[in-house]
């Protein structure tokens, strides 16, 4: 069974040549096992004939508010569906969705569904790349609409470039995508995730200390992903910027390693899955002064003398019961796997997440992050680079299937 399987879903054509691989689009919707209704705009019965649409999908085709004598009740029909799909979208259509503009049944039904809308654009390369049309694009993911991109090539114009609708079997892997994650939210139900996040704080005294670049974003992420899938989560977090507000993520600050230690033994026990996302101070100034430190007259040079943390990872890798999983991050800069993978044994990790710092866009302080993981045996899983969120969900995905 596939995840379009009983999958209720509408089918929007408007007026692009691109029409005519509805016929193609509605058949693989009825393979993969989806209830299919079909509504046009007038100027989409131009370029395909009802008929053909309704034989495909077994269901009438719809083309106005009213048929004959017969009304269309578009609040019934946007209830009814699990997912609205305008394929192709012209530009004016894009346009009337964007504006709120309610001229025919496809976008009443539009404004009336309460379901995930797609938009797969298609028309020529110029109309494509105008400011009105792109504006119009960003307006449509702003209300939360899913683009699928248009992809290049010959156009109908004799042109070529972007513009060509996405062919239907990407946009059935667009639809098959979402499905699936929708139903792996509850995945993580009943299960508590201990998550270390942000940098430690060491004071040298009251007013400095040692400390590190890192964000907490990437552990933020995980913890919102965590309770999207049904899960609670014990965020033990460092000095961060962060603002974390959801009734599942009880959040425990602490400034440093030994604090974060503490927290994090403390919940460890109730925890089945911990994830070691922390950047956690290798040392501590071994006294932190009472006072503010001065300078005195003709100093050049100043020591700090440094004590190890305890590597909280570490204990509570020799803590961790059978049916506990444990996460750690490493970001290294020499031969990466090879020195994770060291990690992963010495720590007690079932995986361990490797950072990229070379990548642009990827580690300390981004929204993005480039990771590959590091399992048992030099195995690893490499990904491209992603938003955290996004990489929070691979983590998740990884965790999931040792489970
Ligand atoms: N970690 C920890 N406590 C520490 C140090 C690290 O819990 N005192 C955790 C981190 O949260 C991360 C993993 O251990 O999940 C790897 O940390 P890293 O600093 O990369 O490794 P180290 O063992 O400290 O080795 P090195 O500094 O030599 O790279």
């Amino acid at each position: 069974m596939n995840s379009l399987t009983g999958k209720k879903i509408i089918l929007g054509i408007t007026g692009s040549i691109a029409a005519y691989k509805a016929a193609f689009f509605v058949r693989l919707l009825i393979k993969s096992g989806a209830e299919v209704k079909v509504l046009m705009t007038q100027s989409a019965t131009t370029f395909i004939a009802p008929l053909t649409l309704a034989t495909l999908s077994k269901n009438p085709v719809i083309t106005g508010i009213a048929d004959g004598d017969e009304w269309s009740n578009h609040v019934e029909l946007g209830l009814w569906a699990d997912a609205l799909v305008i394929a192709p979208a012209t530009a004016n259509t894009m346009a009337k969705m964007a504006g709120g503009i309610c001229d025919n049944i496809l976008n009443a039904v539009y404004l009336s569904a309460r379901c995930p809308v797609f938009f797969a654009p298609g028309m020529d390369l110029d109309m494509w790349v105008h400011p009105s049309t792109q504006e119009n694009v960003q307006k449509l993911l702003g209300y939360g609409n899913i683009l699928v991109e248009p992809e290049s090539g010959e156009l109908a114009s004799g042109l070529v470039g972007k513009g060509r609708m996405a062919e239907p079997e990407h946009i059935i892997t667009a639809l098959s995508d979402f499905f699936r994650k929708e139903e792996t939210t509850q995945s993580l139900a009943g299960k508590t995730v201990l998550i270390t996040a942000g940098p430690t704080y060491e004071p040298i005294d009251p007013v400095r200390f040692i400390g590190n670049h890192s964000s907490g974003k990437m552990g933020k992420a995980l913890a919102e992903k965590v309770v999207a899938r049904g899960g609670k989560v014990h965020l033990v977090l460092g000095p961060s910027k962060l603002t974390v507000d959801h009734p599942d993520i009880r959040v425990t600050k602490v400034s440093t390693a030994l604090e974060m230690l503490a927290a994090a033994e403390k919940y460890f026990a109730q925890a089945d899955i911990a994830i070691m996302a922390a950047a956690v101070a290798d040392f501590r100034p071994k006294n932190a002064a009472t006072e503010k430190i001065k300078k005195k007259a003709g100093q050049e040079e100043m020591t700090i003398e440094l004590v190890k943390n305890p590597d909280i990872a570490a204990t509570l890798g020799q803590k961790k019961r059978k049916n506990q999983i444990l996460v750690g991050f490493a970001l290294e800069t020499e031969n990466p796997v090879a020195n994770a993978s060291r990690k992963l044994s010495k720590k007690g990790f079932d995986f361990i997440v490797l950072n990229s710092l070379k990548d642009e866009g990827a580690g300390f302080n981004h929204d993005t992050n480039r990771v590959t993981l590091v399992f048992e045996g030099n195995k690893t899983k490499e990904f491209q680079l992603k938003s955290k969120l996004d990489v929070a969900d691979d983590i998740l995905d990884a965790i999931e299937q040792i489970l």
